[in-house]
């Protein structure tokens, strides 16, 4: 492309993965376009879709019908829509919206240069082939002062959990190349970065299928030695395949930081059998009870879908005993929404809509008095914050997060951003903590350097 560069606006609708996808949107882009944050001065504005539950669907059906007026003021604009309801729809979305241009499934974002140049010449265009193996990726590049990243490793799933549209709309699972992860890696903290999560939809079989066989905890082993890396992070995982040797790097890895996301989906073994899970709630419970052990201060997060199709009361309150007994600290919790192609969808005993919003309202209730009480127990420790920005409300006023991922403000100068400090936290809030800076604490970078540093392990 040559000329002055035009604007491209991405609206990411969903999951971590596509926050990842829509930077790289912007990276392959960037040849011929600048991101804007201003839709109505964009020529190109892509919508990233989420097909997980239908709600999500929803809200891109919504926004793209309210589009038109936008395209009607702007006919030069062109509109793409990408990512899973891309995947899933393809050429019904053109002919639902006929100011669509363009539609480009979750393994089309290298070739949207050449797409955008087709599609700027009159032509309406669907690109959602899914080919085998893991797409070669752009060279990434970071914001000056970029302090983490999301670094994806994995695409696609193998596991047809019975009520997710995944498989269908990312396709198989295809590992990325080890050597590609950690160059990638080593850029980003060359770049100054401190904090780094792998992605992937079930990141603990990473390494299958790949010419040099390695293990996902090898990776984390390769990627942890680099120097200069404070936190490392990593989702989700699989309960079935979360193995002895990843649980043991829990306890070994000084920047894998002591936070883990393990979806359990339901307390009920029966419900996870409907669901092909693959594991029981007693060999969920004990791997949490391992972790703890290995882990002691480790953080746990998880997924819960209620209203499966044939969910009794009693299903339910095995949900509810589980989440107690496992002391999750943080989860996200969903109403069972039936997807195009699962074969949870043709299951008949569908669970009502208000029985489903009474259930989640009970347990929403739970989980919040358990991310409460986690909270409550840190108050009076000192505790390593990364400082991720400052408040919307005072310069003075910085945010940032713990190792086991808990939100913590405090006052101190805007020079502190991007800087990991000790802090102690003084009160503990719904959703976030207090804190306030204890003196003379911020840590000499690089950690690695530092001989002090795994001492500063607080929690494990
Ligand atoms: N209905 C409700 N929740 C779902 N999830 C995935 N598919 C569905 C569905 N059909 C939830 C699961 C998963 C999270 C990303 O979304 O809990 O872990
Ligand atoms: Fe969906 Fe199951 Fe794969 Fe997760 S593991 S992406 S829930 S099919």
């Amino acid at each position: 492309m040559s000329g002055p560069k035009k604007r491209v606006y991405i609206k990411t609708f969903g999951c971590q993965m596509n926050v990842a996808d829509s930077e790289q949107m912007a990276q392959v882009l960037a040849e011929g376009f600048v991101p804007t944050d201003r839709p109505e001065e964009a020529d190109l504005y892509l919508i990233n879709t989420c097909a997980i539950r239908r709600k999500a669907e929803e809200k891109v059906r919504s926004l793209l019908g309210s589009l038109q007026v936008l395209k009607q003021s702007r006919p030069q604009l062109l509109l793409g829509v990408g990512g899973c309801v891309a995947q899933q729809e393809g050429e019904r979305l053109l002919a639902a919206a006929p100011h669509l241009d363009l539609v480009f499934g979750t393994q089309g974002i290298s070739r949207l240069p050449e797409l955008v140049r087709r599609a700027g010449r009159g032509r309406r265009l669907v690109d959602i082939e899914l080919a085998p193996g893991f797409p070669p990726q752009p060279r990434r590049h970071w914001a000056p002062g970029a302090i983490k990243t999301l670094v994806t490793i994995m695409q696609g799933c193998d596991n047809f959990c019975s009520f997710c549209v995944v498989p269908y709309v990312r396709g198989r699972e295809h590992s990325r190349p080890p050597g590609e992860i950690i160059g990638e890696v080593a850029d980003f903290l060359a770049a100054g970065g401190k904090e780094v999560t792998l992605l992937g939809q079930n990141v603990n079989s990473y390494g299958r299928g790949l010419s040099e066989p390695l293990t996902f905890t090898e990776l984390l082993r390769r990627i942890d030695a680099l120097p200069g890396l404070a936190r490392l992070r990593f989702a989700t995982s699989h309960p079935r395949d979360l193995s002895g040797e990843l649980m043991a790097a829990f306890g070994e890895l000084p920047s894998l930081c002591e936070n883990l996301h393990l979806p359990v989906q339901s307390g009920s073994d029966r419900i996870l059998q409907a669901m092909n899970r693959g594991y029981t709630r007693e060999e969920y419970l004990r791997k949490v009870a391992k972790l703890r052990r290995v882990c002691p201060g480790l953080s746990l997060s998880t997924d819960i879908i209620v209203g499966f199709p044939g969910e009794t009361e009693e299903d339910f309150q095995e949900t509810l005993d589980l989440v107690r007994q496992a002391g999750f600290d943080q989860a996200f919790s969903f109403k069972y929404s039936p997807r195009p192609q699962t074969r949870a969808a043709l299951l008949p005993e569908r669970v009502s809509g208000e029985v489903q919003a009474e259930r989640l309202g009970r347990l929403q209730n739970l989980l919040n008095e358990l991310t409460f009480e986690a909270h409550q127990r840190l108050v009076g420790r000192v505790r390593e914050v990364l400082v991720e920005g400052t408040s919307k409300r005072s310069q003075e006023e910085l945010c940032g997060r713990l190792r086991t991922n808990q939100v913590v403000n405090f006052s101190g100068p805007r020079e502190l951003v991007g800087q990991l400090v000790q802090v102690r936290l003084t009160e503990a809030h719904p959703h976030s903590l207090r804190g306030t800076q204890v003196e003379d604490s911020s840590i000499t970078w690089p950690l690695a350097a530092d001989p002090q540093a795994p001492q500063r392990r607080l929690s494990c």
